[in-house]
């Protein structure tokens, strides 16, 4: 058991690259935290630097309040499980399993008692004997889970893990760590690009971005309070909707402008008298596809838009609108990345001046026709269109 920290931690290849910058959080005993972000904003880096596996260019890794940058791997009592686990074909699982104690010198009988507790947790008693060609993918997977499990360390690292897996098999996988993880009560850090896996996984999530740090919070928190705009369009399927608008303030009326349409925001709100404050600034507003609705009640803004396409999926429906406004710019943007690929809908190539509301199946649309949204004014997010901070946090 152990507690991490990271301090500052920074890592500059030599070819220029800032691939983690200065980058701080702090690791509970025992917690499952996931770092997230899209590929290439420096989570197998960040995590490297903690196994000791990458040098350190400035900050500091400590484990139980020891500084570990001049520690070597060795010597700092973590186990990592890679995306890529090469299992030793030649060997037995019980072989596998077990060669990390074997080449620490432990005796036989410890490590037959190990490898057969982790065998058991694992689910892979029945398969000691064979050797990883005869295994399916999962079994494998629960293999290189198991080198790491027997030695008890102080601290787990994974690499995404289950990337080689198949989409129904990750599922139950991720289910299997999750609960393994809070049997034995071994702090983790555990490292995806897809945030479906990050929230239903971590205790809390890490959203990394250009290798810096965006947000970390409990998944439900991350979900209702995104402290940005690349966080409220990363986390959450569909994704967010986003669209800039133009602030207009008169006579303590303040309405947002945004192609032919203008919104008067009921005032008495904080959130008016917030943004009263940005006559005619630009903002980035949010609303999540789950909070419009078809029908105007108390409290409710209304927004135009066209149907464009219906996407039945069973109880629900995907509803894509047209809106006349000027899509979220490109640079502020999470889409694109492969966490996308496995959500739900066909919703990879986004673009700006659609919006997404998930509604009943029931509901009946035709292609084309003029509609009113109607979104609670408190469930729409304010961003700065200039830094995609959130203005109503
Ligand atoms: N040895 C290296 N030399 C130079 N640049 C590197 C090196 N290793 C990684 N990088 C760069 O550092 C950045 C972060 O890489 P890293 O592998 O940490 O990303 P990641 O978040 O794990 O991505 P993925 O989800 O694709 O695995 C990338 O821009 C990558 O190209
Ligand atoms: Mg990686």
């Amino acid at each position: 058991m152990a507690y991490v920290s990271l301090q500052n931690l920074t890592k500059l290849f030599p070819n220029g690259t800032k691939a983690v910058d200065d980058f701080s959080i702090d690791v509970s005993d025992g917690e499952f935290l996931v770092l997230v972000g899209p590929s290439g904003c420096g989570k197998t880096t960040a995590l490297r630097m903690v196994a000791g596996l990458e040098e350190i260019s400035s900050g500091t890794v400590s484990i139980d309040g020891a500084v570990v940058n001049n520690v070597p791997s060795r010597g700092r009592d973590v186990a990592m499980v890679f995306q890529s686990y090469a299992l030793y074909p030649h060997m037995t699982v019980r072989q596998n399993i077990g060669y990390a104690l074997k080449v620490r010198k432990m005796n036989r009988g410890e490590i037959a008692s190990r490898v057969d507790a982790a065998a058991e947790m694992l689910d892979l008693t029945s398969y000691l004997n064979r050797r990883p060609a005869q295994l399916s993918g999962g079994q494998r997977q629960r293999v290189a889970m198991g080198r790491a499990i027997v030695r008890e360390p102080k601290l787990y690292l994974m690499d995404e893990p289950l990337s080689n897996l198949d989409a129904k098999l990750r599922v139950q996988m991720r289910a299997e760590i999750a609960e393994l993880q809070d049997r034995l009560g071994v702090t983790t850090i555990y490292v995806t690009h897809d945030q479906v896996e990050a929230m239903t996984m971590g205790d809390r999530v890490a959203v990394m971005r250009l290798g810096a740090l965006q947000q970390v919070a409990s998944p439900q928190e991350l979900y209702e309070n995104p402290a940005n705009v690349f966080v409220a369009d990363f986390i959450g399927t569909p994704p967010m909707n986003l669209f800039h608008a133009h602030v207009r303030s008169e006579g303590g009326q303040v309405s947002l402008h945004f192609g032919t349409q203008t919104i008067a925001l009921p005032s008495g709100l904080s959130i008016a008298s917030m943004l009263s404050a940005r006559n005619g600034a630009e903002i980035i507003v949010g609303a999540r596809p789950e909070s419009i609705t078809l029908s105007e009640s108390q409290g409710t803004v209304p927004i135009r838009a066209q149907v464009k396409l219906v996407e039945v999926l069973g109880g629900s429906a995907l509803i894509h609108f047209l809106l006349e406004a000027r899509p979220m710019s490109q640079d502020l943007q999470s889409s694109g990345v492969e966490g996308a690929e496995d959500t739900a809908t066909s919703l990879g190539s986004r673009r700006g001046s659609e919006v997404l509301a998930t509604v009943p199946a029931q509901s009946a649309f035709r292609v084309g026709e003029q509609v009113a949204l109607h979104v609670p004014v408190e469930a729409l997010y304010f961003f700065d269109a200039m830094t995609g901070s959130r203005i109503n946090l």
